[in-house]
């Protein structure tokens, strides 16, 4: 290494373009050892593809336009980052792993979008708390989300707690709320391995908004988008909506519906059904670059016809727990809700989780979902957290 070269590094050539900015780490020169390092790998990981077209349990998979398979990953997309040399894993505590992960995180997520760092000491939730700690990121709760997940610790979540074999359909997190999360990462405690399904898709949104139709964008830009929740009390289903809002107190949920200028209505059964309209397209707060910007299709009651839990029920999709339509309540057709899944899979790329990867997302620029897990895979374990930053 040249001397005052960054201690973390894309490579060599590109390290000899950008300004020296040295790290510390204490430990390892106390030890007069070369500071570990954080570099980009040049290989892609092998990739058995996940089926898409005509995948059970997984929304428009019948569509005909959808593609065979999920892409691989490509370069970039994610970039790929390890510790240089085998054994420096554990020569450094988490908590400056994770500042050199920040480090990296806010050099490069403005250009690729998506990082995944492979080969860190991580095996459990609280190492990965530990190493969220280091990253210095602002944590935000997930008060007000749809989907179904526990709070592990202080900034830590299980990332969805659907039945495994069940696709998740992609969308940006939070994009209907108010104040959406910047940035969203995903830690792997326990992987389904290479054979097992249950991948993260990564979607590159820059693609999506380049594919989809122009006369689609345009009704979505000036009618937006309604979300719709019926969730059940608690008495009825694990799904409800006194774990959704953190609390048991229907006068505290309708304070938090109001501020956020939501209407709502308690059914008889004791469910609360509430709804609100919001753009479906947003400027990414940095670049001011517009993306698609939304849970239109993973919100969609058409999603339940395929849950495992919901597809022998035989109500109006607008009765599912969750529902979108345009924002003047007319309903999407098929045709858009099938184009829409087509360009975004078409966008997506798969990479098979190992344990201890952290993926970190933009939120804005690249949207996530789940591949269904494999018949007999019964464990998988990503936890994740959301940021203000
Ligand atoms: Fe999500």
């Amino acid at each position: 290494m040249l001397p005052g070269a960054p201690a973390i590094m894309k490579s060599a050539s590109q390290a000899l373009t950008r300004a020296a900015r040295p790290l510390l780490v204490p430990r390892a020169r106390a030890l007069g050892l070369a500071a570990p390092e954080l570099v980009q790998s040049d290989n892609l990981p092998k990739y058995n593809a996940a089926k898409l077209a005509g995948r059970p349990f997984m929304p428009g998979s019948e569509s005909k336009g959808l593609p065979a398979t999920l892409n691989p990953i490509r370069v970039d997309f994610p970039a790929v980052f390890h510790p240089k040399a085998p054994g420096d894993a554990d020569r450094l505590p988490l908590e400056e792993w994770g500042a050199m992960v920040r480090e990296i995180v806010d050099r490069e997520l403005p250009n690729t979008g998506v990082l995944l760092f492979r080969g860190l000491p991580i095996r459990t939730r609280e190492d990965y708390a530990r190493l969220f700690d280091g990253t210095g990121l602002a944590p935000r709760d997930y008060v007000g989300h749809a989907g179904r997940r526990e709070q592990l610790d202080t900034n830590v979540y299980s990332s969805n707690d659907d039945p495994l074999e069940y696709t998740i359909d992609i969308h940006t997190e939070l994009s209907f709320m108010p104040a959406p999360p910047q940035k969203v990462i995903f830690c792997c405690i326990k992987s389904p391995g290479e054979h097992g399904g249950g991948e993260t898709p990564v979607t590159d949104m820059r693609g999506v908004m380049r594919d989809l139709d122009s006369s689609l964008l345009d009704r979505v830009r000036t009618r937006q988008i309604r979300y719709v929740r019926n969730i059940p009390d608690k008495s009825r289903s694990s799904w409800n909506w006194q774990s959704n809002m953190h609390t048991g107190d229907r006068e505290e949920v309708e304070r938090f519906l109001t501020g956020k200028g939501f209407s709502y209505r308690w059914n008889a059964d004791d469910s609360l059904s509430y709804w609100f309209s919001t753009d479906g397209l947003c400027e990414h707060p940095g670049s001011g670059e517009t993306y698609w910007f939304n849970q239109m299709t993973e919100h969609n009651g058409s999603c339940f016809k395929v849950h495992p839990e919901f597809m022998n029920e035989t109500k109006d999709i607008s009765q599912f727990p969750k529902h979108t339509s345009y924002g003047d309540g007319e309903e999407f057709s098929a045709e858009d809700l099938a184009h829409v899944r087509e360009v975004q899979w078409k966008n997506s790329y798969g990479f098979h989780w190992r344990v201890g990867d952290v993926l970190v997302m933009d939120n804005f620029m690249v949207g996530h979902g789940r591949m269904g897990c494999n018949p007999g895979v019964t464990e998988r374990k990503i936890i994740a957290s959301i940021t203000k930053n």
